[in-house]
Formats: C-alpha cells, structure tokens, sequence
C-alpha cells in the first residue's frame, strides 16, 4: 500500500499549495506515514500516530501533505492544520485564528437543545436562536440541525471568526453579524430570543499564560481573556440579556465549576432564574438563566437529570 494516499475531499489548504501556484514546483517524493509519525513525535504530539493517520488522508499531494506536517509539528492546532473540527458529529470548518470549538461544549449545545425543543413544542412556531460570540459559528450550527425549525443569528467582535462562521451556518439560513456582543444584533430581534447561547471567553487573565501553547498562541486573546475572574464578558451579557430574551426565553453560558456561583449571582442581579448543570463526562459546567415567562404560561420546563438547583448557589471545594 502506498504511504500517501489522496484525500477524496476538496483540499482546505489549496489555496496554499504549490500545485497551484503560477509556476509549480516539482513535485515532492511523498512522506512515508513512518516518517509523518516520527516528525509529530519529535514535534511533542502526544496522539502522533492517530495525527498522522489524519494528516494523510486529508493531503491531496506530497507537498500539501509535507505542508501540513511542518505546520503541525510548529505547534498550529491540528484542526486549524487540516481546516475543520469535530464538534457534536458534525464537521466544523476552522479557519486559522479562529477559537476551536471544544468537546466541553457540547454539553452547553446538549442543554440549549433541550429548551430549544421544549420552546418549539409550546409555541409552535420556528424557534429563535442567537449564537453570541459565536467564534467558528459551532454551536449554532448544531442547534440548527438538531432543532430543525430556527431562526438563526451568530454574532462575534473578530472579523476571521465571523468569516468562519458564515461557512459554517449560512447553509442553515443562519445570517452572521460582526460586532461588540448585543450592538451586532438587529434591533428587531429585541424581546425575541428564545434561546441566547453565549460562550463568552471565561479564562481569567492571570491564567491565560497557563494554557497550552496551542491556545496561547495560535487563537486570538480576544477569545480566551475574560478579565480579572474571567466573568467580565459574562457580566455584560448578563446585564443586557433580559431585554433581548422573549418571555420564557433562556440564556445559556459555559463557564468552569469554580465560576459557576458569581455566574449565578449575576444572572439572578439581572432578572434572570439561574440553574446549573454540570457533565463530569465533559469536564462541563452550563449556567442558564431563564426570562420569566407571560402570565400562565409555565415557567420552565423539565430539566435533564444533570441539572442541578442552584438557588443557592451550589458552593464547591
Ligand atoms: C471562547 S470563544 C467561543 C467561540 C464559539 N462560541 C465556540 O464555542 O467554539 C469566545 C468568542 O467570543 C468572541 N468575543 C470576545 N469578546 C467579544 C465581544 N465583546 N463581542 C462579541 N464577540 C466576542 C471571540 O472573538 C471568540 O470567538
């Protein structure tokens, strides 16, 4: 068997390879999937083995293939090396600094998807949903598929992430906007939002130096950085949320275990009735915090067995 074989998908590097550039250079002599191994290892790659399995059935030539493996073993993120991620079964593109959606945030889609069904059941109408601070566009994208019936909205302050975002979601009829949190928004989606998902950067300042390189240096600060505790962005989407949430409508935000309880504070500071839920599986902690609804209508629907009340807060060692 050939060490390289070619990827049956349209190349997300194309652009960047020599077969295509105005006088070609001479095709490579294609790296041998040992020698793939040994150059990611060498590099510090942990899953070498499984990275080079990717690797080479994503390369569509020799140099696209030597390509990739430089720009990995450099310390790119693999998923912005190969252009996508994996992300709730789904296939997101990624493009280079933009955040990478994690396997945590799955937990926060699982939840949105809950109330956004439970919405859909007791209004009958297409459910509305914003994706604030939306990075690659990932979880609007899923909760598109997984609700079927949407109105879709993502927002984000960085330009490449907004880029990102309308290839990820504009097949679902999703429209993407670029701005600071709510200013992005049409005017008219005041009042309206069913479900608000915002996974706000969360990552304390001091700490942003203690996360891998990967991170650090590869997605933009903007997107880790939230402030002294990391709750700065939180506490702005908090503080404006209740009026762009429809009655009954919900506000899900990710954030770690130790947040959780000023989270909730803020949520219920801004009229919001926070819960939490938390995924041990994923390492995940979601606060929500739910709009009160119109008189007779109830209040929240059941949760999943992984919610848990917070009113108190739930204090953690
Ligand atoms: C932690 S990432 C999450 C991205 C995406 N939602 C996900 O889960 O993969 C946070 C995102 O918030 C965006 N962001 C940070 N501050 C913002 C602001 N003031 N307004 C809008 N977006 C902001 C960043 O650009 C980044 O894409």
């Amino acid at each position: 068997m050939s060490s390289f074989q070619m990827s049956p998908h349209p190349s997300p590097f194309s652009s960047l390879s020599p077969s295509t550039s105005a006088s070609p250079a001479p095709a490579s002599a294609p790296l041998s999937r040992s020698a793939v191994v040994a150059t990611l290892r060498a590099a510090g790659c942990v899953f070498a083995e499984d990275e080079a399995e990717l690797l080479l059935s994503t390369a569509h030539t020799a140099d696209e293939l030597a390509a990739m493996v430089e720009r990995r073993a450099f310390g790119l993120p693999l998923e912005h090396v190969v252009g996508w991620a994996e992300f709730h079964g789904r296939r997101i593109t990624v493009d280079p600094g933009v955040f990478v959606p994690r396997r945590r945030t799955e937990f926060l889609v699982d939840q949105a998807v809950g109330l956004g069904r439970r919405t859909a059941e007791r209004t009958g109408r297409p459910t509305v949903v914003v994706d604030l601070c939306c990075g690659s566009g990932a979880v609007g994208a899923v909760l598109a598929a997984a609700l079927h019936r949407v109105e879709l909205y993502a927002a984000d302050i960085e330009p490449a992430a907004v880029r990102c975002a309308r290839r990820n979601i504009t097949d679902a009829g999703g429209r993407v906007y670029e701005g600071d949190l709510f200013d992005a928004l049409p005017a008219g989606l005041r009042g309206r939002i069913d479900v608000l998902v915002a996974n706000v950067p969360y990552v304390p300042s001091e700490e942003v130096g203690l996360l891998p390189p990967e991170a650090r240096e590869f997605e933009p600060l903007v997107a880790l950085d939230g402030g002294a505790d990391g709750l700065d962005v939180l506490r702005r989407v908090t503080g404006a949320a209740r009026q762009w949430l429809a009655p009954g409508g919900h506000l899900l935000v990710e954030t770690s275990e130790r947040q959780a309880p000023q989270a909730v504070e803020a949520f219920t500071r801004n009229g919001l009735l926070p819960r939490v839920a938390e995924s041990d599986e994923l390492h995940a902690t979601v606060v929500t915090g739910t709009r009160e609804p119109e008189r007779g209508a109830p209040y929240l629907p059941d949760t999943a067995t992984t919610c848990l009340p917070t009113t108190p807060p739930r204090s953690k060692a």
